[in-house]
């Protein structure tokens, strides 16, 4: 399909849009079944991040399927495609030097092996939200399991459609047991590890399972 379309390269790269945000540009794609907390962490790990004055972006499943992808259903075939235009579009936004969060339940391997080859190499960290299946159904905050359990909504993730959990992920949340706080906390220490952060980087002094305390 890309007969006779030959890649143009321009002289704004990422790596000047980076040095002018003075951060290192990154996808951060959260993976995990509906309720695992994917959203709830990613946001408050961008709220973190964007007080430190990083430039960030997040993109979240059902905000992306009102609009991007709103012709996509749960198929087996819409999620690749789905999981297949957010790729891209983080991979743009990384471009253009954010730290891009991706929250998608994304189940299948092979499409999420796809968007971290399209990335630029270390620059793809996947989380493994990993809440059990029986506590994302006690969760269950948009009443989705029990509407799936009805049979009112088809092919639902962890019932009727599968989830593959990662192998290899560079972060595991147990997000059953950790508080939010915690959750963010592992992943800051993960991303200054791997020298996203800039020096002075201090852990989230919070308990709470809102992060309400610590961004005020
Ligand atoms: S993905 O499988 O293609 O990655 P995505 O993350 O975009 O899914 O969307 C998941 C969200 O859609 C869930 O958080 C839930 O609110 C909603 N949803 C509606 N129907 C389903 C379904 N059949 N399976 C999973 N999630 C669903």
């Amino acid at each position: 399909m890309t007969n006779n379309i030959v890649w143009h390269s321009y002289p704004v790269n990422q790596q000047l849009r980076a040095e002018q945000k003075s951060q290192r540009p990154l996808v951060i794609w959260f993976t995990g079944l509906s309720a695992s907390g994917k959203s709830t962490i990613a946001g408050a790990l961008e709220q973190i991040l964007t007080k430190q004055g990083y430039h960030t972006y997040l993109l979240d499943g059902d905000n992306v399927r009102h609009g991007l992808c709103g012709d996509l259903g749960f198929s087996n075939d819409d999620r690749k495609e789905n999981i297949r235009r957010v790729g891209e579009v983080a991979k743009i936004l990384s471009d253009s030097g954010l730290i891009v969060l991706a929250a998608f339940i994304s189940p299948f391997r092979a499409d999420r092996k796809i968007v971290r080859e399209i990335v630029p190499e270390g620059q793809f960290v996947e989380v493994f939200v990993n809440a059990p299946l029986s506590v994302c159904r006690q969760r269950d905050p948009k009443g989705l399991y029990a509407k799936a359990d009805k049979g009112e909504i088809k092919q639902f993730t962890g019932i009727d459609s599968p989830y593959e959990a990662p192998l290899n992920s560079e972060v595991t949340l147990e997000a059953g047991d950790l508080s939010i706080t915690e959750s963010v906390n592992n992943l800051l220490a993960y991303l200054y590890s791997i020298n996203t952060l800039h020096s002075g980087y201090k852990p989230v002094e919070c308990d709470s399972r809102n992060m309400d305390d610590v961004l005020a």
